[in-house]
């Protein structure tokens, strides 16, 4: 099997069929892989709901958490109201200051990697790196990313460890929101505090959600990208040398990343009436998946797709989704990865992959590679 099967292991159903009927925990969802229908899919809300609590996720998440994530599992208007109030909070790494930490963090981490003789990417890398920059997204002091790094790469599961992780996050988030309860200051979860929707104060509920999402949602997804994005450029240094210095070229590129990565395989929706769905009909209150991962890999929208193709463009892929519910995180993900990129490019010289365990998300219809579990690579400083 070649990088191209296990990356896209949905094309001959893309190209025959359209759909495939997929056993997640023994529920039949029928997973959308055309990138038309996909994206269609995704704007038609009113039909393809996310009003489902738990059951965005597949497989759903009802046994390891007990809130709805906001605003990921909610429909317009619903859904509007709470992306409007955390906005700004998801639009921080616009800023120049925020921009210049992110770049300081990266530059640290590359440079100790560098001085060491070699270093395990996915949790001595990625994952702190993940975690440290949350906290400037979340107003938080950095050290505050040092609880978060010990709950692994996964909030809800990491590797065999899923027992009770679910629940280690919902008492860490009901302790912070307790602690910011009149305490004046001024972080993410004290801004949940004095929040308001439609005129009213959010319910605890609906602040323990936002919070999940905001510890989830970024987590897996940015640590998969920045190791692969590592690994990659082990084997295309010259392409490496070739972006490092152009912040146009870069964030090219870390849009392919995003596309031949797709770091989200997939996510449900619930068909709020009986829907027809590549040949079957789906009835009320049954889910579709929408495969990103396919659909980024679409041969009739994107040419070659098995290829990483730094400058492609225009690149419509929908690594970050689509709709009313595109990654809000996108902002931070993209800030994190661009600034990858460049110090990549100016800190090292040489990166070299000693070994590697690559991580395969197993369903028993299909299996795809995601990410690593274990990727240790010498790099070479400047
Ligand atoms: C490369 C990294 C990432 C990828 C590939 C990714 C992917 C996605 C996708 C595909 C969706 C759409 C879900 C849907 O349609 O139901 C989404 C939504 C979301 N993501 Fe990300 N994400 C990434 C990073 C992040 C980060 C860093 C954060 C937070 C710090 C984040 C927070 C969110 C939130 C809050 C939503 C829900 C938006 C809404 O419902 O309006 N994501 N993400």
């Amino acid at each position: 099997m070649d990088d191209q099967d296990i990356s896209d292991p949905f094309r001959a159903r893309r190209q025959t069929a359209g759909t495939l009927v997929a056993d997640f925990a023994g529920e039949q969802i029928p997973m959308i892989l055309r990138h038309a229908d996909v994206r269609r899919a995704a704007s038609e809300w009113q039909t393809f709901s996310s009003d489902a609590p738990m059951r965005v996720p597949i497989p759903s998440e009802e046994a390891v958490r007990s809130v709805r994530q906001l605003p990921i599992e909610a429909d317009p208007p619903l859904h509007s109201q709470f992306r409007t109030l955390l906005k700004p909070i998801f639009l921080r790494p616009l800023a120049p200051d925020y921009q210049a930490a992110i770049d300081a963090l990266i530059g640290r981490l590359i440079d100790a990697a560098a001085a060491l003789p070699q270093i395990e990417i996915v949790r001595e890398f990625a994952l702190p790196l993940q975690s440290r920059a949350l906290t400037y997204l979340l107003g938080m002091p950095e050290d505050a990313a040092e609880e978060w790094i010990g709950w692994g790469t996964h909030v809800f599961h990491d590797g065999n460890d899923s027992a009770g992780k679910g629940a280690v996050l919902d008492r860490y988030i009901r302790d912070a929101l307790h602690a910011a309860d009149g305490a004046g200051g001024t972080d993410f979860f004290a801004f949940l505090r004095h929040a308001t929707v439609d005129g009213r104060k959010l319910t605890l509920d609906e602040m323990i959600g936002i919070a999940n999402l905001t510890f989830a949602g970024g987590r897996d997804t940015v640590i998969h990208a920045v190791s692969r994005i590592i690994a990659w450029f082990a084997t295309h240094r010259a392409e490496l040398d070739a972006i490092a210095t152009d912040p146009k070229r870069i964030a090219f590129a870390t849009e392919e990343f995003v596309r031949v990565i797709s770091p989200l395989t997939h996510i449900g929706r619930v068909c709020a009436h009986a829907t027809p769905v590549g040949g079957q009909t789906v009835q009320a209150n049954e889910r579709v998946s929408l495969c990103w991962a396919s659909a980024n890999h679409d041969e009739t929208v994107f040419d070659r797709p098995e290829t990483t193709r730094l400058d492609r463009s225009p690149n419509p892929h929908m690594g970050f989704g689509s709709g009313v519910h595109n990654c809000l995180g996108a902002t931070q993900a993209r800030a994190i990865l661009r600034s990858l990129i460049r110090h990549l490019g100016l800190r090292t010289s040489a990166i070299t992959v000693v070994s590697e365990q690559r991580q395969y998300e197993e369903q028993t219809a299909y299996r795809r590679w995601v990410g690593y579990d274990q990727l240790i690579v010498r790099m070479a400083g400047r």
